[in-house]
């Protein structure tokens, strides 16, 4: 459908309008270069659209500005991180005030417990733990459903993200043989050995593996987003659950990103019954912090472990973790942020978003879909798969690379690599109406 040698012509265009608008990020990446590897703190930021990174001067609700005094729209939101939107006042106060009281001393305050009674009202489960990160939470989850379960494996669906944890790193291979994901640097072991992969929406594939009884945990997006936005079939969450039950494995459901269904995530707006929850990004609405929750049950198994003497050197827990700063943010942001009222706003501005996309797929009969979980939405180069390896087939780096050129040199920011856009209670229908008009031209360009 689409003339790569135009493609092709249309990029290079894109990337000298990109050159010239952006001189003064294009002198700081040369400067970062000089002692950064590949000139960025953190390496996925090599990953944007450009010759180099815009660098940023400051952000703040739905927007943010770059060192070259361009604004932008941002529908990336440092890719759920800022679901809240950038510098929310109340947060920003929170981690002021915290930060002149102590940040770190491996001792609980007054926040600790109104953050944990707060995740139980969200989230359902009545016992909580924090962490940094959501990968983080991860590991430590896994390490629990070992421990308990006695099982060395965890199942995953093919094409998940979960972090940076070895053992979701994972897709299925040749005969459905677990395999590393291409790009995944240095596994210890061979993955075959700790995880299993299913696809997403096959329940017999789930019961075949679970049957084998190794698996200690099903650790699982009620949706994958990271893959473009595949749903799960009506009855697939429900036949998770209960083949979890029937053979003796624990169903962990990570909502990092499916926070974006609601308040409470996918779990209390489809009433999704985990043994473990994990939750990371969005709630220190910026800053780093993590949470996972657990069952009654479970946590009462977990006791023991937790008090003995060299919980220490567990492996689970961090001497950060739990920080008053991060307590002060998830506070914070719970407080004032992700809430019903925000969500009021921000999914019918994702309805705008994806509906004014699927127009310009309509008028130019592209065999492209856009799916909407929530507050957020994201289009893709195929008809709505069904499962990760059908909607990873239809990838399109060049295509990609285009699309998010082509709308950062037009003021919109789209979440590197999706084509996804995530609405926060700051956004307006103006934000949305630029997004499809520029959205629009971009097709225009390539088929005209
Ligand atoms: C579902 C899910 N879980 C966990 C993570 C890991 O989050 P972090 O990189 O903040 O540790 C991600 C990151 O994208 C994610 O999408």
């Amino acid at each position: 459908m689409i003339d790569r040698q135009r493609l092709a012509t249309a990029h290079a265009a894109e990337e000298q309008r990109f050159i010239d608008a952006h001189p003064h990020s294009a002198r700081m990446a040369q400067q970062a270069r000089g002692s950064l590897l590949g000139g960025v703190p953190m390496a996925w930021m090599t990953r944007w659209p450009g010759s180099f990174p815009v660098f940023f001067e400051q952000a703040q609700g739905a927007r943010f500005t770059d060192v070259d005094g361009i604004e932008y729209v941002d529908f990336c939101l440092g890719d759920t991180g800022a679901m809240t939107g950038h510098a929310v006042p109340e947060v920003a106060e929170a981690l002021h005030r915290q930060a002149q009281r102590g940040i770190t001393t491996m001792l609980p305050n007054a926040d600790a417990a109104w953050v944990g009674e707060e995740l139980t009202r969200r989230f359902g489960l009545p016992v909580w733990q924090m962490a940094m990160t959501a990968t983080d939470a991860n590991r430590f989850v896994l390490r629990f459903a070992r421990h308990l379960t006695g099982r060395p494996k965890v199942m995953v669906f093919d094409w998940c993200y979960h972090g940076s944890v070895d053992e979701t790193l994972v897709i299925a291979g040749p005969n459905g043989k677990t395999v590393s994901r291409s790009g995944s640097i240095g596994p210890q072991v061979d993955p075959a050995l700790t995880s299993v992969v299913v696809p997403f929406n096959d329940l017999d594939a789930v019961e075949q593996a679970l049957a084998v009884g190794d698996v200690a945990c099903v650790l699982m997006e009620p949706a994958l987003t990271n893959i473009g936005i595949v749903l799960p079939d009506p009855g697939f969450l429900e036949g998770v659950r209960a083949l979890t039950r029937q053979y003796g494995s624990l169903l962990v459901i990570d909502e990092t990103h499916t926070i974006c269904v609601g308040p409470g995530g996918a779990t209390a707006a489809w009433r999704l019954e985990p043994d473990f929850f994990v939750i990371g990004k969005t709630i220190g609405g910026g800053m780093p912090a993590a949470a996972y929750g657990m069952t009654a049950a479970v946590a009462q198994q977990l006791m023991p472990t937790l008090t003995d003497s060299s919980i220490d050197v567990s492996g689970v827990g961090g001497t950060l973790t739990g920080n008053a700063l991060a307590l002060a943010a998830v506070r914070a942001t719970l407080s004032c942020s992700l809430r019903d009222v925000d969500f009021a706003h921000m999914i019918p501005l994702a309805t705008e978003w994806a509906r004014g996309v699927q127009a310009t797929i309509d008028e130019f009969g592209l065999p492209w879909h856009v799916q909407q979980l929530g507050a957020r939405a994201e289009y893709w180069f195929c008809p709505p798969p069904r499962n990760g390896a059908d909607a990873a087939a239809a990838c399109d780096a060049e295509l990609d690379a285009f699309m998010h050129l082509w709308a950062i040199n037009r003021g919109i920011l789209l979440t590197p690599f999706h084509n996804m856009a995530l609405l926060s209670p700051y956004h307006t229908s103006d934000d949305v109406a630029l997004h499809t008009s520029v959205f629009r031209e971009a097709v225009q360009a390539l088929r005209s």
